[in-house]
C-alpha cells in the first residue's frame, strides 16, 4: 500500500509495529519502527531502497500491486545494511537487469551479503546526477560513515526532497507518516534516541557533512529518512537539532547509573542523587539501576547529561558484569565534553572504583578523583564522601 509524499513521489515501505529490538537485540524499539522505501514516477520510474529481509515477499508483492515491476528504470541503494537492502535480491530475481545506483562501498556490502550476482551496478559519487525526466534530477550525496562506509543520500530537484537514509531517522512506527501528524513527544524522543545510540559515534564526520550540505545550498522542502516519520512541516528543524547534538551537546543534567548486589552500592547511589538535588536543585538528576533499565534509553539520558556517575560493587577483583558491558557500550558512543565519577561498595579487595574510573577515561570522560569506596555497608563517612564527590562534579 503506497502513501503519497509529494507530486509523483510515494512511500512504499513497511511499518513494523511489532518490532521490539533492532541491530539484533542491541537497540530497543519501544515504539516499533519502519523501513521506508520510496517510489518516484516521473518520465523515469525510480525505486529508492527496499525493506528488511523478513518482509521481502510482502515488499515485492505490494510493489507489484502498485506498478509493473518492469517499469522500474533505476534502483537507488542508499545503504547496504539489510534493513534497506534485504528485499533487493528477491526484487532483482524479477528484474535482473535494472541498473542499481550506489556508492563503491555499497557494491562491496551488497555483494558481501548477497553474493556476486552480476547486478548492473552504477557507482556514483557526491555531485553525480541522474536525469529522471520532467525537468527533475536526482543528485547523489555520499554520507560516508553516517553510519556505514557505504551510506548515501539523494536529493531530488524540482520537488526538493532529501532522501537521507538513516540520517535524521527514528525507530518509530507512525502510520500517518509525516512529522506534523505524528505524536511530537514520541517523535522528538525517538529522534534523539536514534541519534544518541546510532549517529553519535560519528559526530566528527557529521559536523563536516552538515557544513557540506549547507554549502550546497539545497532547497529542502522534505526530508525523507529510511526509518520513521518524514519531516515536512519544518525539515530544517531536524538538521538544526543534529547540529546541536553533534557539537558536544549537554544539558544541565546528571545521570547516576549503578548495579548493586546487597544494596550497599544502591544506598550510595541514592545518597549521591539526594546530594545533587540538595546542592544544585536546578540540575536534573536521573538514577538508573543498569541491570533493570533499558540500555539505549539510559544512554540517551547520558547523551543529554553534563556528567555521569557510575557505581558497582567489587566482585572477583572486578566490577559487576552488567556495569562492565554497559561501560563497553558507553565507550562505543564516543561522547565528548562530559565529566565522570565512580563509587562502589566492597567487602575484601575493593577494585571497582578504580576500574570504573579507568573505563570512563577510556570512554572519553573527564574523570574527577573524588569517589566513594564503601567497605561493607555505607557509613556516615561514606555518605560525607558522597557529598564531596557531588560538590566536585558540580564545580
Ligand atoms: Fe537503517 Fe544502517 O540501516
Amino acid at each position: 500500500m503506497r502513501k503519497h509524499i509529494k507530486n509523483n513521489v510515494s512511500w512504499v515501505g513497511f511499518i513494523d509495529w511489532e518490532l521490539e529490538k533492532f541491530h539484533g537485540d542491541d537497540y530497543s524499539t519501544m515504539n516499533g519502527s519502519s523501513q521506508n522505501a520510496y517510489l518516484i514516477e516521473e518520465e523515469k520510474t525510480v525505486l529508492i531502497d527496499t525493506v528488511w529481509t523478513p518482509h521481502r515477499s510482502d515488499f515485492v508483492e505490494n510493489l507489484e500491486s502498485e506498478i509493473d515491476l518492469n517499469r522500474i528504470d533505476y534502483i537507488i541503494v542508499n545503504h547496504g545494511e539489510c534493513d534497506h537492502s534485504g528485499s533487493l535480491a528477491s526484487l532483482m530475481k524479477r528484474i535482473p537487469h535494472t541498473p542499481i545506483y550506489c556508492t563503491a562501498a555499497a557494491v562491496k556490502s551488497l555483494e558481501g551479503q548477497y553474493g556476486k550476482s552480476g547486478w548492473n551496478f552504477n557507482i556514483v559519487k557526491t555531485g553525480d546526477e541522474l536525469d529522471i525526466g520532467n525537468g527533475k534530477k536526482l543528485r547523489f550525496i555520499e554520507m560516508k560513515m553516517l553510519h556505514w562506509p557505504d551510506s548515501m543520500a539523494v536529493y531530488m530537484t524540482g520537488d526538493n526532497i532529501l532522501f537521507s537514509n538513516d540520517a535524521f531517522g527514528q525507530h518509530y512506527a507512525v502510520e500517518e507518516l509525516f512529522d506534523d501528524l505524528a505524536d511530537s513527544a514520541v517523535l522528538d524522543g525517538e529522534a534523539l534516541k536514534y541519534y544518541a545510540n546510532i549517529i553519535a559515534p560519528y559526530a566528527n564526520v557529521l559536523r563536516k557533512k552538515l557544513d557540506e550540505l549547507k554549502k550546497m545550498q539545497l532547497d529542502i522542502d522534505i526530508i525523507a529518512p529510511s526509518h520513521g516519520a518524514v519531516w515536512r512541516q519544518n525539515p530544517m528543524r531536524i538538521i538544526e537539532k543534529y547540529e546541536q547534538w553533534a557539537n558536544d551537546y549537554k544539558e544541565n543534567q546528571i545521570v547516576v547509573a549503578y548495579d548493586t548486589m546487597y544494596e550497599g552500592t544502591a544506598k550510595i547511589a541514592r545518597k549521591i542523587v539526594e546530594e545533587i538535588n540538595e546542592q544544585s536543585p536546578e540540575t536534573v538528576v536521573k538514577l538508573y539501576n543498569i541491570s533493570k533499565s533499558d540500555k539505549n534509553d539510559v544512554m540517551t539520558e547520558v547523551f543529554k547529561s553534563k556528567s555521569l556517575i557510575v557505581g558497582s560493587p567489587t566482585i572477583s577483583n572486578s566490577i559487576i558484569s552488567g556495569v562492565a558491558g554497559w561501560l563497553e557500550y558507553l565507550k562505543q558512543l564516543k561522547l565528548k565534553n562530559k565529566r565522570g565519577a565512580a563509587f562502589g561498595s566492597y567487602g575484601w579487595s575493593g577494585e571497582s572504583v578504580n576500574i570504573i574510573q579507568d573505563k570512563l577515561r577510556e570512554a572519553g570522560f573527564d574523570v574527577i578523583d573524588e569517589n566513594v569506596k564503601s567497605l561493607w555497608n555505607p557509613t556516615d563517612e561514606d555518605f560525607n564522601q558522597a557529598k564531596v564527590l557531588v560538590s566536585s562534579i558540580l564545580a
